[in-house]
C-alpha cells in the first residue's frame, strides 16, 4: 500500500519523498498484464448481462460506413468541454463539410434541473437554426431538406453512459465528467430533449442517439475505410468497438441480437475497476475521489482523463509544498490557482511538458526522470541546456499559476515537470492498456490464458481517436504505443493506426441518423 507517511520526512530525506512517489506511480509489466486479464473479465460480465460499472453497452449501430454515404444532418453534441450544434453535409466520397456553432454549458446548468438543460439544448438548436438557415437543397435524399418532411431530423451524441434499448432511445445511467442535473437518471435522453424541442414548438426530431466513441468509429470508418476501436482521451476516456453478436450476450433474447452479424458496443471503460481491487490508487488518487461530485466512480477515467489529471498533478504539487517540516516545493508558497480545486488545468500540464522540450522534442524514454536535488544545491553548475529549458518552465508557471519569478526555482521547475510527466505516463500506460484489451477481445492479439491464437489477423487495424489528450499532450500516443508492445508485442503493435476522428461527434451522429432515416 502506498503511503503518506514519506511526506512527513526530515527534511534530510526529501529525495526520498520524490523517489517515493515517482515509485507509486510506476507501472510495471506484470501489473499491467494483470490490469488486462481484469479488464477481460470486465468485459466478459459486461456483455453478459446488465447493471455492471463497465457497462458494455449495445448500441444498435450494426454495421460501420464505407464512406459512400450522404445526406444532410444536424448534429447536437453534448458531454465534451463545450455543447456544439453542427449541421454536417456527408459527400458520399469519404469526405464531408461541417458547420458548427459551440456553446457554453455553465456549471449551473451541468448541476441544475435536466428540463433546464435540455431547455437550454434546445434554445442552442433553434439560435443555430436561426443563424444558419438549412440549405434550400444539397440534391438527392435529404432528411433536413425533403419536401416530405418539413422537420429538421437531428442526431444526438451524448457522451454519458446511457443504456439504449433502440437507436432512437436510452435511459441515462449515470452522469460523468461533472454533471450531476437532477432527475434525469433513469430517463430517456431523446425524450427528455423531444419534450424540450416540443415545448418550444420546433421542427426538429430527435432520430438517432450515439456516444462520442461511437461516433469516432463510425467518423473514422467513413474517411478511411473500415474501423475496429473508436476511442476518446479527452475531457472523460472511453471505447466503442465492433463485437461479435454472438459474444453480447445480454441481447440473445432480443430480436436485434438473435440475428447474428455484428454490433457495436459503447464499453464505458472509464468505469474499469470502479472497487480499485487491481488499479493502483495513489492517495493523491485517493483525495481526487474523495473530493469528487461522484465519488467511487469512474475509477479508471480518473487517472486517464483530461478533467482529472491536472487535480491529480495539483494533489500531488500540494503536498509537496505542505511537507514538513520542510517544505519541498515554492518555498512552502501557493497561488490562487493551486489553492482551488480543479484550479491546475491539464493543459498547464502540456504547457510545461512542452516547455521543457521546447523546438527539438526529446523524449525520456521512461518518462521524466526523478529529480536529483543535489544536482540543485548548486544550480550555476547545471549545465547550459537544462537551465535554459527550465527557464522556459519558469515562465510557463509564472504565465499559468500566478507566481512571480522570485517565487519559483530551478529546483521548482525540475519538479514540476517531473510531476506533470509522471502523471501524463501513467495515464498513456493505461489508455493503451484499454486499447490492447478491446485487441484481444477481438481476437487480433493473444493474450495467456484469454487466448492463444489470431481469430483476425488483418494486415491493418484501424483505431479513432478524439480528444484534448491524444491530439496534444506532448508524447501520450507514443507512450500508448509502448504500452500496446508490453501487452500485445510489436508485430500488432506495428499494425494498429490510430487516426484522429475529428469532428466524429458530429458525423458518426450524422451517420446514425442517416441508419435511422432508412430504417423510417
Ligand atoms: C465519459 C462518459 C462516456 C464518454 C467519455 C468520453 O467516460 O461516461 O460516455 O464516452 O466520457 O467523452
Amino acid at each position: 500500500m502506498p503511503s503518506t507517511s514519506a511526506l512527513f520526512a526530515k527534511p534530510a530525506d526529501a529525495q526520498h519523498v520524490l523517489d517515493s512517489i515517482h515509485d507509486q506511480f510506476q507501472l510495471g509489466r506484470e501489473t499491467m498484464l494483470d490490469l488486462t486479464g481484469q479488464f477481460l473479465e470486465e468485459f466478459k460480465v459486461g456483455l453478459s448481462g446488465y447493471n455492471h460499472p463497465m457497462a458494455m453497452i449495445p448500441t444498435f449501430v450494426t454495421g460501420v460506413p464505407d464512406g459512400t454515404e450522404t445526406g444532410t444532418f444536424l448534429a447536437l453534441d453534448l458531454g465534451g468541454t463545450n455543447m456544439r450544434v453542427c449541421e454536417v453535409v456527408l459527400h458520399g466520397d469519404k469526405t464531408f463539410t461541417l458547420r458548427q456553432q459551440k456553446y457554453k454549458v455553465s456549471d449551473a446548468l451541468k448541476t441544475g434541473e435536466a428540463t433546464v438543460l435540455f431547455d437550454y439544448l434546445a434554445d442552442s438548436v433553434d439560435a443555430f437554426l436561426t443563424s444558419h438557415p438549412p440549405p434550400s437543397s444539397h440534391g438527392g435524399q435529404d432528411p433536413f431538406s425533403e419536401p416530405t418532411a418539413d422537420v429538421v431530423h437531428l442526431g444526438l451524441t451524448f457522451s454519458f453512459p446511457v443504456e439504449q434499448t433502440a437507436l432512437d432511445s436510452g435511459t441515462i445511467l449515470t452522469w460523468t465528467k461533472g454533471f450531476s442535473a437532477k432527475h434525469a437518471i433513469g430517463k430517456d435522453v431523446v425524450k427528455l430533449l423531444q419534450d424540450a424541442f416540443d415545448r418550444k414548438h420546433m421542427h426538429v426530431k430527435c432520430v438517432a442517439l450515439v456516444n462520442d466513441t461511437v461516433g469516432a468509429l463510425l467518423s473514422r470508418a467513413y474517411t478511411g475505410g473500415g474501423c475496429v476501436l473508436g476511442a476518446i482521451f479527452g475531457t472523460g476516456t472511453n471505447g466503442a468497438y465492433v463485437e461479435d453478436l454472438s459474444n453480447l450476450r445480454k441481447l440473445a433474447n432480443d430480436p436485434a441480437g438473435s440475428r447474428g452479424g455484428v454490433m457495436v458496443v459503447n464499453t464505458e471503460w472509464g468505469a474499469f475497476n470502479n472497487t480499485r481491487s487491481h488499479l493502483p490508487s495513489t492517495p493523491f488518487d485517493n483525495a481526487l475521489d474523495r473530493q469528487s461530485i461522484n465519488p467511487t466512480f469512474q475509477a479508471f477515467e480518473k487517472m486517464i482523463s483530461g478533467m482529472y489529471l491536472g487535480e491529480v498533478t495539483r494533489n500531488i504539487l500540494l503536498a509537496l509544498v505542505d511537507a514538513a517540516p520542510k517544505s519541498l516545493l515554492f518555498g512552502g508558497k501557493t497561488t490562487v490557482v493551486l489553492n482551488t480545486h480543479y484550479g491546475f488545468d491539464t493543459s498547464f500540464m502540456s504547457g510545461v511538458e512542452e516547455a521543457w522540450e521546447g523546438a527539438e522534442a526529446r523524449p525520456d524514454p521512461q518518462g521524466a526522470p526523478v529529480p536529483q536535488l543535489s544536482a540543485f544545491e548548486n544550480p550555476e553548475k547545471l549545465d547550459a541546456d537544462t537551465k535554459v529549458r527550465l527557464e522556459r518552465v519558469r515562465a510557463v508557471l509564472v504565465k499559468d499559476l500566478g507566481f512571480v519569478e522570485a517565487d519559483i526555482s530551478l529546483r521548482d521547475a525540475v519538479i514540476v515537470r517531473w510531476v506533470c510527466s509522471l502523471v501524463a505516463r501513467r495515464a498513456a500506460l493505461l489508455s493503451g492498456l484499454a486499447v490492447a484489451t478491446v485487441l484481444i477481445q477481438t481476437g487480433r492479439a493473444v493474450f495467456k490464458g484469454f487466448s492463444d491464437k489470431l481469430t483476425k489477423n488483418e494486415d491493418k487495424i484501424s483505431v479513432g481517436v478524439d480528444g484534448s489528450l491524444i491530439e496534444f499532450y506532448p508524447h501520450f500516443e507514443e507512450t500508448l504505443r509502448e504500452s500496446l508492445r508490453i501487452l500485445v508485442g510489436e508485430e500488432v503493435e506495428k499494425k494498429v493506426e490510430i487516426g484522429l476522428a475529428k469532428d466524429g461527434s458530429g458525423v458518426g451522429a450524422a451517420l446514425c441518423a442517416l441508419q435511422a432515416a432508412k430504417q423510417l
